[in-house]
């Protein structure tokens, strides 16, 4: 274990560290995961070397081909990963060097410190792009899961009590505009992830003419117009883990939304409100209780959001206190942001997948949906269509209510007669503000559960997302 990497520090060192340092200070076991981007920053930074005078024509095409010889025995899981080599970068390098000897030559002008900060910012920016797909496509799930239901309502809730009726179409577009904002913010993102570090050295860049602009645009580090983007600073980009922060925190609020989504898939799966019925395949047993069919996905999604809100405080305390610029703490940000990524792609994707696999009980929603009791400020808007304040309309609706409640009936069920008696405004048409149909039918303001409302969102989502 006591092995110095020829690639390292071995001009300073006389020994190498013990066994607990080593185990206490590698990285390979969770950045080995950076290989392919590692590979291919030493490429594009092999082939600038080369641009520049520093590698022979022969050199770069040795080093090429003995990176991609190491690439495919990664890729077959033939490659032995040495931890007294500490990280991917040192591994690959060292490795590298031992094949080749213009492997030597790689480091020219590089550091681990903006080494690290690419690979990061490279992989990164491969996740965001498959992240965003998973989010358009449980998007799409909940679209389609709306739109199968299309003529299913339901009551809506505020204090988990009944409040008004609303299409089961609608509360799902509810969760399709939060995970909008979430897709939005990751596009966002990805613009703050994607600039270049190389060429920024330890610390201080380098004395040699290196391309970064070459590098850049060699590595998609590229905006719009296909210019390069490369960081403007060298102690802020080999320090600053921000973008990693920024997708950390966005996680968090797509994990919250997803947390509450799984809530309501809770609540909806339980017996009592029996909305919905999820497919065996998305559910599990009880090991005891041989009735039970658990929506765990739901509550894993739930439970999940804890340890991706916590990554999120993690960072910002590890970063909080580094003093410029490069400190070792930051290699303790891998694991976290690589958690975070891993969890909230895989909700995404069990979430969608749960979604496709759940059937709605139309029959149990129509009769939760059926209480006229949902309806009683539509009884209050049919008094203040009357002229009534809409004050003194809640006080008459709220009289009837009672009125019902003594009579032991529900509210839609009082005749006109009984109606008419509680306040003189209630005329023989007032029952009509009980016809469901109807009711939906006159919600019609943008945003607004309405017939017509809730269909041209479903269209409109339809399209958005195709
Ligand atoms: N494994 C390190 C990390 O993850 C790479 C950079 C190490 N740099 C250094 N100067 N020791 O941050």
């Amino acid at each position: 274990m006591s092995k110095q990497s020829p690639t390292s520090r071995s001009g300073r060192f006389t020994s190498g560290p013990g066994e607990d340092v080593a185990r206490f200070t590698e990285s390979i076991s969770f950045d080995w995961r950076l290989w392919w981007h590692d590979i291919h920053g030493s490429l594009a930074h092999a082939a600038m070397l080369e641009r520049i005078g520093v590698l022979t024509r022969a050199e770069l095409k040795a080093i090429q081909g003995g990176l991609g010889q190491i690439a495919a025995e990664i890729e077959a899981g033939t490659f032995k990963w040495k931890p007294e080599l500490e990280d991917v970068h040192m591994n690959i390098e060292a490795e590298l060097t031992k094949r080749v000897p213009a492997g030597a030559k790689l480091h020219t002008a590089r550091s681990r410190n903006d080494q690290v900060a690419l690979d990061v910012r490279m992989w990164l920016r491969d996740e965001i792009i498959e992240f965003a797909r998973e989010l358009r496509d449980l998007q799409r799930a909940l679209v389609e899961l709306g739109a199968a239901n299309a003529s299913v309502i339901i009551p809506g809730y505020t204090h988990v009590q009944r409040a008004q009726p609303v299409y089961f179409a609608h509360h799902l577009l509810a969760y399709v505009e939060m995970l909008d904002r979430d897709y939005g913010r990751l596009l966002d993102c990805f613009n703050r992830v994607n600039v270049c570090p190389l060429g920024s050295g330890a610390i201080a860049g380098s004395t040699l003419p290196l391309d970064r602009e070459f590098v850049a645009t060699e590595l998609a580090f590229v905006d719009a117009k296909g210019r390069p983007l490369v960081t403007q600073n060298s102690m802020d980009a080999v320090s600053d883990r921000d973008f990693a922060i920024e997708f950390c925190s966005l996680a968090a609020l797509v994990a919250m939304h997803l947390s509450r989504l799984s809530e309501d898939v809770i609540l909806w799966a339980s017996s009592e409100f029996n909305f919905i019925k999820i497919a065996d395949a998305y559910t599990t047993g009880s090991s005891l209780m041989p009735q039970k069919k658990n929506p765990d996905i739901a509550e894993l999604t739930r439970g999940k959001s804890g340890r991706v809100y916590g990554n999120l405080v993690a960072l910002l305390t590890l970063l909080k206190g580094l003093p410029m610029t490069y400190n070792r703490d930051l290699q303790e940000d891998k694991e976290r942001l690589f958690d975070t990524v891993d969890t909230v792609r895989a909700c995404a994707r069990l979430n969608a997948a749960m979604l496709r696999h759940t059937s709605v009980n139309a029959a149990v929603c129509a009769a939760a949906a059926s209480d006229s009791a949902l309806l009683a400020t539509d009884l209050a808007d049919y008094l203040v269509r009357q002229g009534m304040p809409f004050r003194h309309a809640h006080h008459a609706v709220g009289a009837a209510v009672a009125l019902a409640e003594k009579l032991g009936k529900p509210l839609g069920d009082l005749t006109a007669e009984e109606l008419a008696s509680v306040n003189a405004a209630f005329g023989a048409d007032a029952k009509d503000s009980f016809n469901l149909g109807k009711a939906m039918a006159r919600r019609n303001l943008t945003g607004a559960p309405g017939t017509k409302e809730v269909a041209k969102q479903l269209a409109r989502w339809k399209k958005a997302l195709k």
